[in-house]
């Protein structure tokens, strides 16, 4: 390894001294165009096809945190995905982290030894929706966790805050399936705030911040967990008060359905109990009416029948 670094020092220093230039002119030189780019395509070729595969793992992870987001919101109400950012990261980055660690550069070390060269950042609204997202895929049965960092439980010496899987996913490519590494942050919208401003100092003083400013930022992750936590106590009593409301308001709709329906049939009670009271009335009416013709009729019989009585007396006296 040693050995191998030493050669490659020293063909680099080969190369940027005037040797290399006109041994670059040189081949430019004895080389056609066509030449020239068929032999950076055919260096570049693996490099290109290995990212495309990274490319093909990041599209699936994000469509299953897609998929996860949608589900929740039909389920919940509300989205727990604030926004996903996906990127792979270019051959630059991938030189100098190899180049850093002492790695030689091929696409076999490049799987074989780093896991972030796919990325997808999941900003979330609150911190459960965190490990709710990440216990959701890692339960998937296509989903291997490599490892875990829960920066959230254990945040950084400087404050940092998130939780990182690094997760294999399969592709499937035309005859055969490919297990692609890919790194997963999730983090809240506090925390994201927080970490591009970090990134962002880090940078600006190339990773030697004054004193002062580490410190404000030390404080500021604090506020941010603060802030995550008051967010999420808020969202509970949000959700609270609205289950309140619904229960109240449904509670209220029953009553009064209650209410029109005894009213109702009471109506329908005192209705009936009407025309119960007519028939009878009517009954009684015609019973009454009955017994009158009956009575009229025994009484014009009984006085047809004393008619006939009398009259026959009459002509027995007058006989
Ligand atoms: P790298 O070699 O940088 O990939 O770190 P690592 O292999 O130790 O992995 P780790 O999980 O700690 O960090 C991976 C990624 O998380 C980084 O590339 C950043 O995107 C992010 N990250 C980690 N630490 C910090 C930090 O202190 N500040 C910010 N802004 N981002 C961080
Ligand atoms: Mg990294």
């Amino acid at each position: 390894m040693e050995q191998r670094k030493k050669i490659f020092g020293a063909l680099d220093d080969l190369m940027r001294s005037p040797i290399g230039d006109r041994l670059r002119e040189r081949v430019f030189r004895e080389l056609s165009t066509k030449e020239i780019h068929d032999l950076l395509q055919r260096e570049q070729k693996p490099y290109k096809e290995l990212m495309a595969y990274y490319q093909c793992a990041l599209m699936e992870v994000e469509t299953k945190f897609r998929v996860l987001n949608e589900q929740f919101s039909l389920a919940h109400d509300r989205n727990p995905i604030e926004s996903i950012k996906t990127r792979v990261k270019s051959l630059e980055s991938i030189t100098e982290k190899l180049n850093r660690r002492n790695l030689p550069f091929s696409t076999q070390s490049i799987e074989e030894n780093l896991t972030d060269i796919a990325g997808i950042r999941i900003i979330c609204s609150f911190r459960e929706d965190i490990y709710f997202l990440a216990d959701c895929l890692l339960e998937q049965d296509d989903i291997t966790l490599i490892q875990r960092k829960d920066y959230i439980e254990n945040p950084k010496e400087n404050g940092y805050r998130s939780l990182h899987l690094i997760v294999e996913v399969p592709i499937f490519l035309e005859h055969k399936k490919k297990m692609m590494k890919v790194e997963v942050q999730l983090r809240t919208i506090a925390m994201d705030f927080w970490a591009s401003l970090e990134h962002k100092i880090y940078y600006k003083f190339e990773g030697n911040a004054p004193e002062y400013i580490s410190r404000e930022l030390r404080e500021c992750s604090g506020i941010v967990s603060v802030l995550d936590d008051k967010m999420l106590s808020l969202n509970e009593a949000i959700l609270k008060a609205k289950a309140e409301a619904e229960a109240k308001a449904k509670a209220e709709a029953e009553a009064k359905a209650k209410a029109e329906a005894e009213a109702k049939i009471k109506d329908i009670a005192d209705k009936q109990r009407i025309e119960a009271e007519n028939y009878e009335e009517t009954l009684r009416i015609q019973r009454e009416e009955g017994q009158y013709a009956q009575h009229m009729h025994t009484s014009t019989a009984n006085f047809g029948a004393y008619q006939v009585e009398k009259q026959a007396e009459v002509g027995v006296a007058g006989a």
